[in-house]
């Protein structure tokens, strides 16, 4: 499938840009981000960077997409599955957010980004993934290093705690 068919439907994408923007900064009033960069994992034109940027404008905010279609200044243009080979990305990311697209379309892509905020993520860091409910992972909410912290229709979010 060919990962770039999310933008093939305008109204969607700019439905969801603005839907998960608000739900960020809904979640934002409520949680508390420890020290650290913010990175998104799929940031077509960069409008939830645009949105984190004005919460946070002292912080690294650091989008990846395969396209940077306007040329946004935060946004890398890179195949996120090729991520894992590359050490100049490595940081300590305070609030990583994987909007790929849903795992049943995305999969290796979407495993990509999970990977490197996994391997990233500071205890106490947030990870929000957009997903369909009907194929959520089960991995994810076994990993013990995850706590879950809220979810809605299309959008969970889980906490980095230390196993120990
Ligand atoms: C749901 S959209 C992101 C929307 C964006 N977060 C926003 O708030 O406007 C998914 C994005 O993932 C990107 N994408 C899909 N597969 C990718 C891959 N392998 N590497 C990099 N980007 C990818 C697509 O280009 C698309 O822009």
């Amino acid at each position: 499938m060919n990962p770039s068919f999310w933008k093939d439907n305008v109204n969607k994408a700019t439905y969801w840009e603005n839907f998960i923007a608000e739900f960020g900064k809904e979640f934002l009033k409520e949680y508390r981000l420890p020290e650290g960069d913010i990175v998104e994992y799929g940031s077509y034109k960069g409008n939830f960077i645009n949105t984190l940027k004005n919460l946070y404008p002292l912080r690294k905010i650091t989008g990846f997409d395969q396209d940077n279609l306007d040329n946004h200044e935060n946004i890398i243009e890179l195949d996120i599955r090729n991520l894992s080979s590359m050490r100049e990305y490595d940081c300590s990311i305070a609030f990583a957010i994987n909007d790929i697209p849903i795992w049943e379309h995305s999969g290796l892509s979407k495993m990509a980004a999970y990977n490197h905020a996994m391997t990233n993520l500071v205890d106490g860091g947030y990870y929000l993934e957009s997903r369909k409910e009907i194929d959520k992972p089960e991995f994810i909410s076994a990993n013990k290093n995850l706590k879950f912290i809220k979810s809605t229709k299309n959008i969970v979010v889980f906490q980095r705690i230390s196993e120990t």
